[in-house]
Order: C-alpha cells, then sequence, then structure tokens
C-alpha cells in the first residue's frame, strides 16, 4: 500500500547544462502587454511574460526568445500553469516546463504557498519523466530558506500517488517522477541540506496520513489502523501502547466503546509517546520527573479515528457515504505527524493519542437515548450516533489531560458544519485564545490555512441535558452554528489549566475534486504540516 517515494537533492552548476530529462523555470505574469498592437502593426510582440530567478542561463540559451516563445505556447505566467517545450538541443535538459507563479513579487520570491502549489503542479503534471531538475527562485537572502523548504515540499507532495488496489498496472498511467533536483547558490550549505532533509521527513509523515485515508474502509478497520499506526511508529523508534476493547473496558472509555459496539471489529485507543533524547536520558539522573521533560512544556495530541462513518443508528444519506472513510484523517494526521517528530526530534515531549472505532448500526449499536459515562467520569445523553467524533475524541482528550499536559492539540473531520462555514481549505480552530491564535500562524507559514471560530456560552446553554451533564448535541437539535457545538461539547473534556485547540479539518482533509497544485484527489494529509510546525515552535519558544 506504501507509495513510490521521490528522492530529493541539491545542485548548483548551471540548469542549462543538467543531465536531467526535465528542467522547471518560474514565469511571472504582466498586465496588458499581451495583446497591444505595436506602432508597426504587428501585434503580441512584448510578451506579457516575466522569467523568474533561476531562468537566466536557460535564456541566454534561447537567444532571448524564451518568453516569446512561452507565449506562443500560450503561457500566460498564471499561477497553477504549466506550460511544456521541447529545448531541441538549445540546453542539456530535452524538456523545459515553464510554470506559473502569478504577479511578479515584491521581494526576490513569491509567497511560500505560491510557490509550493505550483512545484507541485509542475511534479505532477512530469509523472512518467525520471529525473527532474527546479530552477525556480530561491534567494540567496532572508527569504531563501522558506523558499527552498516551499520547493522541496511542493516537489514531494505532489509526486505522492496513492498505489490504489488495481489487480494490473492501468495502460497510460505514469510512474511519479523518481528524483528531484532542486538548483540553490550553493548546494553543500549545510542549512539548505538540512531543509531538504527536513522536507523529506515532513512529506513522507503527510504521504503516511494520505495513505492511511486513502485506504478502502475494509481494508483499515479499527484493529488494522492500530497496527498499522503501531508498526509504523515503532519502526521509526517511538513507544506505543495499544488499548484494545477488553482494556478500554477496564479504563472506563465509555464514548469510545459506545460508538465502537455497534461494529464487528472492535475500537482501539493507540498512545504513542515522543521523548527527547536528553530527557530520556538526564531525567532520573537529576532528580526530576522523567516524564515532565525537565520543566518543558508537554504537548498531547489527539486525532479522530472513525475508520468508517455510517451515522451509525441515526445513519447517513447513501449519496456521497463512501467519503466517509476519511473519518480517520485526524486520527492518521496525528500518527503522521509523530513519525515526523521522531525524526526532527524537537526538545519537547509529545504523546500522541488516536481513539479508533467504526460507527455502524447494529444489534450491538448505542443508539439515541443512551447515557454515556465517558473516561472522566461526566455523563452524555447521545441524541444523534451520528455525533460520534466527539464521544471519542471526549474519552481520549479527558485521557490525554490525565495523564499531564501543557498543550493539547486535537484534530478532527467532526462536523459538516466546518465546510458550510469555511470550505474545504480553512480548517476552524476552537479552544483557548492564544493557542488558537499559534495554529492560525503555523497554519499560515505552512500553506494550511485555520480561522479562529468562537465557543459562545449560549451555545453551551442549548447543550443542556434534562437527565445527563450534558447533552452530545443541541437538545432541540437545532444545526445552527454546529460546528462550535462540537467545539463547546470539547472543552468540557479539557483540564482547566491546558491550553487546547480543536481543529475541525471535515474539509480540508479529503480532496474530492480534481487535482490542483501538491493535491490528487484524495486525502491532503492535514493538518500534519501544522502539527509538527507548532510543536517545533513551542520546542523554541515555549
Ligand atoms: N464525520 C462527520 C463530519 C463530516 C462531514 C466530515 C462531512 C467530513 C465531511 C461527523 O461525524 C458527523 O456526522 N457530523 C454531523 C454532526 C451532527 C450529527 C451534529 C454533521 O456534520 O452533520
Ligand atoms: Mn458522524
Ligand atoms: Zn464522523
Amino acid at each position: 500500500m506504501t507509495s513510490p517515494t521521490t528522492t530529493l537533492d541539491l545542485v548548483d552548476t548551471d540548469p542549462a547544462e543538467l543531465a536531467v530529462d526535465a528542467l522547471v523555470i518560474g514565469v511571472y505574469s504582466q498586465d496588458g502587454t499581451a495583446d497591444q498592437t505595436t506602432a508597426d502593426g504587428s501585434s503580441g510582440t512584448t510578451p506579457a511574460l516575466l522569467l523568474a530567478t533561476g531562468a537566466e542561463s536557460i535564456a541566454v540559451a534561447f537567444e532571448g526568445r524564451l518568453t516569446q516563445t512561452l507565449a506562443l505556447l500560450g503561457a500566460t505566467g498564471s499561477p497553477g500553469e504549466v506550460v511544456k517545450l521541447a529545448t531541441l538541443g538549445t540546453i542539456g535538459p530535452p524538456l523545459l516546463v515553464a510554470i506559473g507563479l502569478g504577479p511578479e513579487p515584491a521581494g526576490a520570491a513569491p509567497a511560500p504557498e505560491t510557490l509550493r502549489r505550483a512545484t507541485g503542479a509542475a511534479v505532477r503534471a512530469l509523472a512518467g519523466t525520471a529525473r527532474v531538475a527546479l530552477a525556480l527562485p530561491v534567494p540567496d537572502d532572508a527569504d531563501g530558506p522558506a523558499a527552498l523548504r516551499a520547493v522541496a515540499e511542493g516537489a514531494l507532495l505532489g509526486s505522492y500517488r496513492f498505489a490504489g488496489y488495481k489487480t494490473r498496472p492501468q495502460p497510460g498511467r505514469r510512474r511519479p517522477v523518481a528524483s528531484v533536483s532542486v538548483h540553490v547558490t550553493d548546494a553543500a550549505d549545510p542549512a539548505a541540506q538540512a531543509e531538504v532533509a527536513r522536507a523529506g521527513a515532513v512529506c513522507a509523515a503527510v504521504a503516511a496520513s494520505r495513505d492511511w485515508v486513502n485506504a478502502a474502509p475494509n481494508e483499515l478497520r479499527p484493529p488494522e489502523f492500530a497496527d498499522a499506526v503501531r508498526a509504523a511508529a515503532t519502526a521509526a523508534g517511538l513507544t506505543v501502547q495499544v488499548l484494545d476493547e477488553a482494556a478500554l473496558a477496564a479504563g472506563g472509555y465509555g464514548g469510545i466503546l459506545a460508538v465502537g459496539g455497534g461494529s464487528a471489529a472492535p475500537p482501539r485507543l493507540v498512545i504513542i509517546s515522543y521523548t527527547p533524547e536528553d530527557v530520556a536520558g538526564a531525567g532520573t539522573q537529576s532528580g526530576q520527573d522523567p516524564e515532565s521533560g525537565s520543566g518543558r512544556p508537554r504537548i498531547a495530541l489527539v486525532g479522530k479515528g472513525i475508520t468508517f462513518d455510517t451515522g451509525g443508528v441515526s445513519i447517513k444519506p447513501a449519496q456521497g457515504m463512501w467519503e466517509m472513510k476519511s473519518d480517520m484523517a485526524g486520527a492518521a494526521a496525528v500518527g503522521a505527524a509523530m513519525l515526523a517528530i521522531a525524526v526532527l526530534k524537537p526538545a519537547v515531549p509529545v504523546t500522541a493519542y488516536l481513539p479508533m472505532a467504526e460507527n455502524m448500526p447494529s444489534g450491538t449499536a448505542y443508539r439515541p437515548g443512551d447515557v454515556v459515562t465517558m473516561f472522566n467520569g461526566k455523563r452524555v445523553e447521545v441524541l444523534n450516533t451520528d455525533a460520534e467524533g466527539r464521544m471519542v475524541l471526549g474519552d481520549a482528550m479527558a485521557r490525554a489531560c490525565a495523564d499531564g499536559c501543557d498543550y493539547l492539540l486535537e484534530t478532527s473531520t467532526l462536523t459538516g458544519g466546518q465546510v458550510v462555514a469555511l470550505g474545504k481549505r480553512i480548517a476552524g480552530v476552537m479552544g483557548t485564545a492564544e493557542l488558537c491564535a499559534r495554529v492560525q500562524a503555523s497554519g499560515d507559514a505552512v500553506g494550511e490555512p485555520a480561522w479562529p471560530m468562537p465557543l459562545p456560552d449560549d451555545v453551551r446553554k442549548g447543550m443542556e441535558s434534562d437527565v445527563a451533564d450534558i447533552s452530545q448535541v443541541n437538545a432541540s437539535m437545532d444545526r445552527a452554528g454546529h460546528m462550535l457545538q462540537g467545539g463547546v461539547f470539547l472543552r468540557e473534556f479539557v483540564s482547566d489549566d491546558v491550553a487546547w485547540a480543536h481543529i475541525d479539518v471535515a474539509g480540508p482533509s479529503f480532496h474530492s475534486g480534481e487535482p490542483t497544485g501538491y493535491w490528487s484527489k484524495g486525502g491532503t494529509g492535514v493538518p500534519v504540516r501544522t502539527l509538527v510546525h507548532l510543536v517545533e515552535d513551542i520546542a523554541a519558544n515555549g
């Protein structure tokens, strides 16, 4: 099931002379010159294109006619555009690919996300090509590292392909690019090499989460998902504990058991721990609690792992239900983020909690009207078995707080309300204000936008239950603002002294449309890169 991997390295020799099968350069759009008629009556002599940095030696080899040629082929420089040109001996690489980067930026490089998406689109369009080089604007200034990171990530994310289950290879389905070389000023620069290594670790994690999300739901029910995560995390050197249905019953995980009870495949809670090396070694000697990380903040990550969400007894309509195989995208992202953390080794302890269940209707399924006692002792009145995510998450978040944590980041495909409110690209974030702002900032830094949403008192009032401590959804089944109901419910399972954020990725974690940028159809890996970035941020800045 694993995807073929693309290798990435750096080069600093003249791109025109590289022994690769295709060379990628960038072009910027320019306003209003393309269709101008000149004084002598000829038209189109001034191409509305500008070559980006990196293409200098190629322009020389084309004797000043490169932009005209590209314009003739239809290039406009608009973002996402990919124009291919046979070089016919003008330069070493037989194929030249110009990618649109939008209007010329004020600085030396476009915004990182513009570069990431354009590079992803190019590498996707070059499937079937073995060796590709990228001569894109990666400046030698303060913007350089971010530009290099974006190009490297765009290449690796764009080359992702899900292996799938076809019994024979599809004719015409081309292999992902095998190797990508990124042109920089100094390929021996340790900082540049570190960016390439980091991109490799992060994008391998993103690919793991995409593979898990794209897996068929009959192939990845809770026991198999737990085994797959355990195998990957153990191989990465992390400590893994899997609670099976007996352990969940003994531990009082009422929410996970209620949701998982309807399925013949029993639920699981996977707990993965990362301890920084110096803490692991020094903790007991210095007399400090090794678990507490020498006074450093402890981070808990929690991800929703519903391997398939039929809705249960409150069953969903058949239309599009297959997409609910992605209802474990939160757990996939959290498990994958831990794989990257194991490689990047931030100086903070991180523990991940992945509650896994399959939400099915059956004779053993939970039902509307049930009252469930959660891990923290709170009693929940079930009103809609389709609001199952908050049931498994409530238990996992309460367990994370019982174990002790300073920051709790939880992510889930929790509500269709997120998609209605913010669409398919932007995640909704609820929790303590400062951590929500940091999630948003990390998301902006990595190209996974997120937007803060409120946790209003009147929404909590609407969830008062006649019989239990809280209703699982609005007691009169009012769906208004139901993304907020999810956040308000989850707050009940977080200890007062914990900074927390709930990241609803119902839209952004799964791409149903045609491939675009570095996204193919299916799992996107959102929010793996946000989680990794924020963990590194907390390690560096507290
Ligand atoms: N997994 C769904 C949310 C979802 C919807 C994810 C669309 C991805 C795309 C969740 O378990 C669910 O069913 N939510 C309900 C909540 C309602 C019952 C309060 C919803 O969104 O309608
Ligand atoms: Mn549901
Ligand atoms: Zn769900």
